[in-house]
This record gives C-alpha cells, structure tokens and sequence, in this order.
C-alpha cells in the first residue's frame, strides 16, 4: 500500500497536525544542524511541466538534507502526455525512484500518475490546487500566532489553485475564509459547498476587497494570472484594479494583520512593494517553510508507504 499527497483532504485532521508538528521537529533539526537523514539512499524523480522557484529548490534541497538523491526533469525532458503516456511514465519512473513529486497543469493527469505510480507521489502544484503550498502556509501562521484558534483569513485576487487548497484545509482545521475577488472570478463552486457542508469553518464571498479585508488576521494574496493565463494578464490587470493589496487595504483589515503570499509576486500589481517589505509581511518565512513542511510530508508519506 503506497499513500500519496495530491490534495490536502488525503489527510486526515490528525494527520495534518502530526504533520505540522514533525515539520516544526524537522526545522529545528536542521536549525541546529543535528543529522537527519532519513532518506539515505533513496531517490526522488522530480516532474515539472510549468517553471517553479521553490518548489524545485525546496524539494531538491530537502530531499537532498534528509539524506537522498533528487532529480529534476523538466517540460523537455519527459514531454508527459506528448512523447509518453502519463500513465506508462508513472509506471517507469517507479521502478527508479522511491517516490515521485509532480507539477502538472491538469489535475486529471495528477490523479492518473497517482493511480498507476507504484511509489508516493506528492503534489507540487496543478491548474486546480497547490497542497504544499497551503499546509507550509498554515505551519507560518502558526509560528507566527501561536495558535490556530479564532483565525480569520482574506484571500484577495483570482479564485485558482491556491482558493482551492485553502477551502480544502477549511474542511479540516476551523477558520473564518472569506475570498476577495471580482465577479466572474469565484472559486470552483463545487469546491465552496463542500468547504460549507464539511460544516467546520465559515466560508464567505465578498466582490468587495475593503469590505471583506475586515478583522481578518491574514491578508493573502496571489498573482492575478496563473501560469497558463499569462495571455489574459492585460485584461484581468483592469478587473482587478480593486483587489491590489496595497497600504490603504491592508489598514481597512482594522488591526495589525500577517501579509502573506504563495509567491512568485509580480510586484506593483496584486501587491505593492511598501506591503511586501512591511514588518507585517511573512512572505519569506512562508517561502521557507515550504521545504520544512514538504519534508514532514515526504517523511510521512515513504513511512506510511513502508519505503523507510
Ligand atoms: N509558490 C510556488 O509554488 O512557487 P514556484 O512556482 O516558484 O515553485
Ligand atoms: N496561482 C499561481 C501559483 C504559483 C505558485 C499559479 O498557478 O501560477
């Protein structure tokens, strides 16, 4: 039996709080620099069909500082669904590596390697959701608060990947969720009412940004276009005139909220620069807990797969 990490609901609550723990058990390791390598010995084939920063460095690195081999493969070396079948690609890369980490546009194809992989295969971002990115991002919020009790969260911009995967965390651990977009850019609305019916966190839609901004402890934000719909950044720059996170926004939240964002940012656009580099913004220690929080992840993953 092999688990995979394609969506943050393939955990259970319990699972998402050991994981957040052994993530802050592993950054206290390697803060110390004590040995931890769990991995010796063992490799990670690392698929990427769209371009990444972090999740490359992350995973290559935490892979690497556990003890294993990690190997990039990028949009021209496997050409997944073009030269090769995804399906026949899952099934070859398994009999290299231990386990397989993918960033693909379609979720289909996410779910397909997951299906025919015979190794742990971790999500590393699709069109539909980003589960590392999010489970990183609630281990920041914790460091930061202390806790995760009367939390409230404003996500402001385009309903995407990343919406996806904050509503699917609000199926396991209570929040406020309140998403800031314009009209037409609402999440899956599948993916809403089933956030509402798991009947744990309050999930609301606001298509005005001052309006929902207020009380939350976390204002988050994401690019305006996704890796896929860079051809529509003109347009979606005019609709979401209204939802940049700039100073004015962040001081109608009424209270000295955390500014976080997934990054890559694109500066002076979704967010201004004064609130990137304001003492209030906990973009980069997010970008760094992405290695911690995917190495727990992994960890669990190749144990519960019987791999380690
Ligand atoms: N946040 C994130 O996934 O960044 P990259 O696209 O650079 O990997
Ligand atoms: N929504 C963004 C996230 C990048 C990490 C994208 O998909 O391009």
């Amino acid at each position: 039996m092999k688990r995979d990490f394609l969506h943050i609901t393939d955990f259970t609550t319990e699972e998402i709080w050991e994981t957040i723990e052994l993530a802050k058990w592993i950054k206290d390791k390697f803060r110390r620099r004590e040995d931890y390598r769990p991995f010796a010995g063992r490799s990670l084939a690392m698929i990427f069909a769209k371009p990444s920063a972090r999740t490359r460095i992350s995973f290559e690195t935490g892979f690497f500082r556990l003890g294993g081999h990690a190997l990039f493969l990028g949009p021209n070396d496997i050409g997944i669904g073009k030269r090769e079948s995804t399906a026949d690609i899952a099934c070859v890369i398994s009999r290299y590596n231990d386990m397989i980490m993918a960033r693909l546009f379609d979720h289909s194809d996410m779910l397909e390697m997951g299906k025919y992989a015979t190794v742990p295969i971790v999500n590393g971002l699709t069109d539909f959701n980003h589960p590392c990115q999010i489970m990183a991002d609630i281990l920041t919020i914790y460091e930061h608060r202390g806790t995760l009790e009367d939390l409230q969260i404003t996500y402001v911009g385009d309903g995407n990947n990343i919406v996806h995967s904050w509503l699917a965390l609000a199926m396991r651990i209570p929040f406020k969720f309140i998403i800031a977009c314009p009209e037409g850019y609402d999440p899956d609305q599948s993916m809403v009412t089933d956030a509402r019916d798991a009947g744990l966190s309050t999930i609301e839609i606001n298509h005005d940004a001052m309006n929902a901004v207020k009380g939350s402890d976390v204002i988050y934000t994401d690019v305006w276009a996704s890796m896929g719909q860079k051809d529509e950044a003109d347009k979606r720059r005019q609709e979401f005139k209204a939802f940049q996170v700039n100073d004015a926004l962040m001081a109608a939240t009424g209270k000295e909220s955390l500014f976080m964002h997934c990054l890559p940012a694109e500066r002076g656009v979704e967010v201004t620069d004064s609130v990137c580099d304001a003492h209030y913004s906990i973009i980069f220690d997010e970008a760094e807990n992405r290695m911690h929080m995917q190495n727990a992840i992994m960890v669990k993953l190749m144990k519960d797969s019987g791999k380690i």
